[in-house]
């Protein structure tokens, strides 16, 4: 933390003269998460939080997906993103033009996308999902066969979980949890016996149904603060566990992990550079952002 100080006394600062809020997702390093940021949490929730904001600037400390979400939600505001290489793989795994093909393979199924798209990818859409509210957005869907994309593996979740909906998928997936097996959870259980598995549905199904829990990284939060394992074992990003490991010392987070490069982007000293210099504003064609925000606000309507 003596290293953090400096940084995160200047970013304070700044923060007040530029009248910012930071939005941090639950990946970023402890020295963000518990250090800068005003708002923390999964993506539904960083939407959410975006509908809300009073002040001028947002601060977007996630990746470049949901810095354009924000701006969506919040087209006069200034939002910007400390680094524009904080990409996505399902983000970059589809485009506008996918979204058409799959409406062209499933004539009159709608489209329900996840939020780990850029905002053309949305406008395409009739909805957005995310982790913790995919089930019941395809739910209410009035149609039996439903589009999701771009993630495979959560589609295959979700499909378990409201089988009297024909799901059919786009074949993106995330590069930090397609990296899990059922077999690592299987040998791990083996040789840490009861440690309780908690996976993040973009894992593959058969690592899921291995887990004792799946959830958003705010479901994972809730789950182990409520249920507080003597072990934990979190399958998903590896700062995941770093930022809550604080508030819970009666349980012991174990690992493996798997880093995010792309959430690793986001530095403190990024972050200050951010906020001095005003860069890297995030824009989105108010045309698209019109038709993206449609897909969200119904999201976000339905999933309160
Ligand atoms: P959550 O919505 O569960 O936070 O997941 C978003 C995500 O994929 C971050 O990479
Ligand atoms: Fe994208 Fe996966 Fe990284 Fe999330 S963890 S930003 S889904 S690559």
């Amino acid at each position: 933390w003596a290293t953090h100080a400096p940084y995160v006394a200047a970013i304070l600062e700044l923060k007040k003269q530029r009248n910012a809020v930071i939005l941090a997702h639950n990946y970023m390093t402890p020295e963000i998460y518990h250090g800068i940021s005003d708002v923390v949490g999964d993506s539904l929730q960083l939407a959410i939080e975006a509908t809300r904001v009073e002040a001028d600037v947002i601060v977007q400390c996630g990746v470049h997906f949901m810095a354009e979400t924000s701006k969506i939600l919040s087209p006069e505001k200034t939002v910007l993103i400390p680094d524009m290489e904080a990409g996505c793989s399902l983000a970059e795994s589809i485009t506008a033009e996918g979204v058409a093909e799959m409406r062209r393979r499933y004539p009159g199924a709608p489209v329900v996308t996840y939020v780990n798209t850029t905002a053309e990818v949305k406008a395409a859409s009739d909805i957005c999902c995310t982790s913790s509210n995919a089930a019941q957005i395809v739910a209410a869907m009035e149609e039996d066969t439903i589009i999701m994309t771009p993630d495979q593996y959560l589609a295959q979740n979700i499909a378990q979980q409201v089988p009297e909906k024909n799901i059919v998928w786009w074949e993106g997936s995330c590069i930090v949890h397609e990296q899990y097996t059922a077999k690592d959870l299987r040998d791990f259980r083996e040789w840490n016996p009861g440690t309780r598995l908690i996976a993040h549905p973009e894992c593959p199904p058969d690592v899921v149904a291995e887990a004792d829990f799946s959830g958003s990284t705010s479901g994972i939060v809730k789950y182990v603060t409520d249920e507080k394992p003597e072990k934990a074992l979190l399958i998903t990003e590896c700062s995941m566990a770093s930022n809550i490991a604080d508030q819970l010392p009666e349980v012991e987070f174990v690992g493996p992990c798997n880093m995010c490069p792309y959430m690793k982007k986001i530095t403190l000293e990024k972050v200050l550079w951010s906020l001095h210099t005003m860069t890297e504003p995030v824009e989105v064609d108010p045309e698209v952002a019109e038709k993206a925000r449609v897909a969200v606000q119904r999201m976000i309507d339905l999933s309160q």
